[in-house]
């Protein structure tokens, strides 16, 4: 068991080193910009306030900002149910409240007035040219992520295994830490598939993946103690 651990650790150490070598070339050349980011609290379980309309007030408040250019959406807290009360920057982060993050969709988003108050509201990355000054993603962003602030990440994509904890895990704590460990997030079928089906390790259960965590750091999904246990039935 302890020599499988260690096995399992060394392919993911190995692992964490060749894709570093391809993040070096991914933001080749660029210095990371120093940023102070605004602190974003993760997402509340339950918003301030006593009433329903209380507390509709306080997500109102954190997602104003971005309503000044972001259209009303028909589920403004992303969950179809009303039941579930959550502001723009609970997920998100960014600044809804600051005067200075509030557009004007009527001068058209190339305006500079706009163009300012958008770097305001939102989380700026510390690697602004290899995203290409556009929100839309280069190809193959995952581990130029790596390198990327935790704060970037969360306002891309709040669901992002690094930061879900933050932005989803007052609710779904359960879900994360199972999801954590699935196929889906360590891509353990390709890496597995491809190792014993072509003659490279003999293991049928597999032992590699590709996962990472909070800062970038190649992720070490812990086996659950029974799972030998469970394998035998
Ligand atoms: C001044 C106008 C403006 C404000 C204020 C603004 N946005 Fe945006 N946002 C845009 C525009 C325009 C785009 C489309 C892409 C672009 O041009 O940057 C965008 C894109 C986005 C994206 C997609 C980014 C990506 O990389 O996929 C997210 C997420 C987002 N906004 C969230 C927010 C949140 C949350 C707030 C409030 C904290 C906010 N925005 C406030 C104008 C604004
Ligand atoms: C429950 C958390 C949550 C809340 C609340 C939330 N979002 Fe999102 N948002 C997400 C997730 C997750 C994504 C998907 C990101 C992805 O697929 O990369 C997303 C995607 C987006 C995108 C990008 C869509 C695209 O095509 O890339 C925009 C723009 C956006 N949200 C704006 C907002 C605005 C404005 C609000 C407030 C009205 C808001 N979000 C509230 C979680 C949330
Ligand atoms: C404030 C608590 C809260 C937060 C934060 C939250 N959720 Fe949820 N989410 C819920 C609740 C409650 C439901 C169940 C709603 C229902 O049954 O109608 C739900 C349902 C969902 C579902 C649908 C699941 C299903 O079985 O249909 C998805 C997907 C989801 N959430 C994703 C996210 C993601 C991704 C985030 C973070 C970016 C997030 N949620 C943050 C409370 C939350």
């Amino acid at each position: 068991m302890m020599t499988r651990k260690l096995f399992a650790f060394l392919a993911f150490v190995l692992m964490g080193a060749s894709f570093a070598a391809s993040i070096v070339y991914a933001a080749e050349g660029e210095k990371p910009v120093k940023i102070e980011y605004r602190f974003s609290p993760p997402a509340p379980r339950e918003q301030p306030g006593a009433t329903f309309e209380e507390r509709e007030a306080a997500v109102l408040a954190k997602s104003k900002g971005c309503y000044s250019c972001h259209i009303q959406t028909d589920a403004p807290s992303m969950h179809a149910t009303p039941a579930v009360q959550l502001g723009c920057v609970d997920c998100h982060g960014g600044d809804a409240e600051s005067p200075a993050a509030f557009g004007n969709a009527k001068l058209g988003y190339d305006n500079p007035y706009n163009l300012a108050a958008k770097k305001v509201a939102h989380t700026q990355p510390t690697l602004p040219d290899s995203w290409g000054h556009s929100p839309a993603n280069p190809k193959r962003s995952y581990t130029l992520l790596n390198k990327e602030s935790p704060e970037f990440i969360r306002f891309v994509n709040p669901s992002d295994y690094r930061v879900a904890r933050e932005a989803c895990g007052a609710c779904h704590l359960e879900v994360i830490e199972a999801t954590e460990r699935s196929l889906m997030s360590t891509g353990a079928m390709l890496w597995g598939g491809a190792a014993y089906n072509n003659g490279i390790i003999p293991y049928k259960n597999y032992i590699f993946g590709e996962a990472y965590t909070r800062s970038g750091e190649p992720a070490l999904p812990a086996v659950a103690d029974d799972v030998d246990e469970r394998r035998r039935l």
